[in-house]
């Protein structure tokens, strides 16, 4: 038993390791949170059985609330499984903050390594997110502090470990190692569940899991320094017009006309510019577009071509609807925003983000991850990275301040390379440098079984070309 175990580890990081690539679920977003929109780019290939188990709604204390249940929806595929006689592996996805579906249709990867490891495969939702909703529907779970209380990462993980504990008693597999994956937040969890639950997880492999971009252990100005570069290094005039804009659309904003103009330029819908905006809805654009900078074409908040960062700036470079700053711009967000054609004009309160909520709770109370400053030569405006503003506007949306620290306090951080070689193993870290969040992740290998695996013209990136390099 303890050799096949062996054998099972020690061929997963031979057969990953083999493939510098950096895998991973859709980016999440601290600047600026996103959606896994319900228009997915799928394949319809993949299919799993869907169930629902019984999970209690509060983990770490005894109040009679927290014995409140609600169904927590899991997703499994059999067929490729060895069995518990066998002892054969069980591939657990660590759901993210979405529906669960999308996450397995977007991790063919654990579909296309499973015959290999005659593994089960299962993708757990997390808590408060897609049909895994406590106290009955949205409406409620949603509605204030109260409610959105019990959701949080410990309680997720913890979430995770009795599913794990109780599908494994029924299928008579407690023999059976399991190994998590997960990609972004979901990378997070699954490195954070191997080192909280090594009774439960013998390995993670976390993709694009910026587990240290909290507190002050990497600089707040990494990731835009990141999309900065990537815009850069695109083109240079590319990243001097968009640089040069903020000041451009500032001074429109404060001349007669120039909200008229702007609407124009970038052809957004009557009267929507003066609600303010405009500058977020392009720097949406621009984080995304640097995140999502796949090599083929994709559809995650957008349908977006390949290399959609170089095409928006041959938009800029060489644009079609005139030669001012605007017109430029306009060209880029056109290759973002309406990618498709169908587009009349650009709505500035429809980029995207939907059902984020969830999410808004999670940065505002726990993952509070500072990201978002700006040095003199950022592709954004220059600014420092202002916490307090961050929790008063959280206090004031939910009525509690954020824990900054409580992450690091739970699961580590500080110092992490000397303090997970003493303890921590069977952990492989992907990510790729042109992804924004990398500055946040595991960048070099801690220990022989604690590998860092970094691609550097790697994204934020999705297992699907790791699973197309793979074949
Ligand atoms: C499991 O996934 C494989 C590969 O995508 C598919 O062929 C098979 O039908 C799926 N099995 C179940 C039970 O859904
Ligand atoms: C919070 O929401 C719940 C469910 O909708 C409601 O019963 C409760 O009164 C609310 N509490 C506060 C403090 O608003
Ligand atoms: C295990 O089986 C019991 C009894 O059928 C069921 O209620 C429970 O949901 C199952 N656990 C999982 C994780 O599916
Ligand atoms: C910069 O862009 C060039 C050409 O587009 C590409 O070959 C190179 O790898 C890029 N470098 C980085 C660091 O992204
Ligand atoms: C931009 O300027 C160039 C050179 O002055 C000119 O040839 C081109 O037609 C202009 N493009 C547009 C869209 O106005
Ligand atoms: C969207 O693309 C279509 C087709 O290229 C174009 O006609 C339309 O003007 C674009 N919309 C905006 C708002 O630029
Ligand atoms: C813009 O989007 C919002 C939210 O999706 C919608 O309510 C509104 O009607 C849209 N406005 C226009 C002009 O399309």
């Amino acid at each position: 038993m303890a050799s096949s175990v062996r054998s099972i580890i020690f061929s997963f990081f031979i057969l990953l390791s083999l493939f510098p690539f950096s895998i991973a679920a859709q980016s999440f977003g601290s600047p600026f949170l996103h959606a896994y929109s319900s228009k997915s780019s799928s394949s319809s290939d993949i299919l799993y059985e869907v169930k629902y188990f019984t999970q209690i709604l509060d983990h770490f204390n005894f109040h009679p609330k927290s014995y409140e249940t609600f169904q927590q929806r899991y997703l499994i595929n059999n067929t490729h499984w060895g069995g518990a006689k066998e002892a054969a592996p069980i591939f657990v996805y660590t759901g993210n903050e979405g529906n669960i579906n999308w996450f397995a249709q977007n991790t063919g990867f654990m579909f296309d390594i499973a015959p290999r490891f005659n593994a089960l495969l299962i993708f757990i939702e997390h808590r408060y997110y897609g049909d895994s909703i406590p106290f009955g529907d949205k409406e409620v779970a949603y509605s204030n502090a109260t409610t959105l209380g019990y959701l949080s990462s410990t309680q997720a993980l913890a979430d995770y470990a009795t599913l794990l504990i109780d599908l494994k008693k029924n299928l008579s597999a407690e023999q059976s190692p399991v190994l998590v994956f997960g990609g972004s937040y979901g990378g997070m969890l699954a490195a954070w569940f191997r080192l909280k639950y090594p009774h439960l997880a013998l390995g993670a492999l976390a993709s694009s899991a910026p587990i240290i971009q909290f507190d002050d252990i990497v600089s707040p100005y990494s990731f835009n320094d990141v999309i900065t570069r990537n815009f850069r290094n695109e083109s240079e005039s590319c990243y001097r017009t968009i640089k040069g804009s903020w000041k451009e659309i500032d001074e429109a904003f404060n001349r007669p006309g120039g909200i008229d103009e702007l609407e124009k330029s970038f052809q957004i819908c009557k009267g929507q510019v003066q609600n303010g905006g405009l500058e977020s809805w392009i720097q949406t654009a621009l984080v995304y577009a640097a995140m999502t900078d796949y090599p083929t074409a994709s559809n995650f908040l957008q349908p977006l071509p390949a290399y959609p960062v170089r095409q928006m700036c041959k938009a800029i470079d060489d644009p079609t609807t005139g030669n001012n700053t605007f017109a430029r711009l306009h060209d880029a967000m056109n290759i973002y925003y309406n990618y498709s054609g169908t587009q009349a004009c650009f709505n500035l309160s429809d980029s995207g983000f939907i059902g984020m909520e969830g999410w808004y709770w999670q940065v505002c109370t726990e993952m509070v991850m500072p990201t978002q400053a700006n040095r003199e030569d950022s592709i954004f405006p220059a600014s420092t990275y202002d916490y307090s503003k961050e929790a008063l506007s959280c206090e004031y949306e939910y009525g509690v301040p954020p824990r900054p620290h409580w992450i690091t306090a739970e699961f580590g951080g500080h110092d992490i390379k000397r303090v997970l070689k003493r303890f921590g193993s069977n952990i492989i870290f992907f990510n790729g440098l042109r992804d924004p969040w990398s500055a946040g992740g595991v960048l070099e290998s801690i220990s022989p079984s604690l590998v860092a695996i970094v691609s550097a013209q790697g994204q934020h990136q999705h297992s699907k070309f790791l699973s197309s390099t793979l074949n």
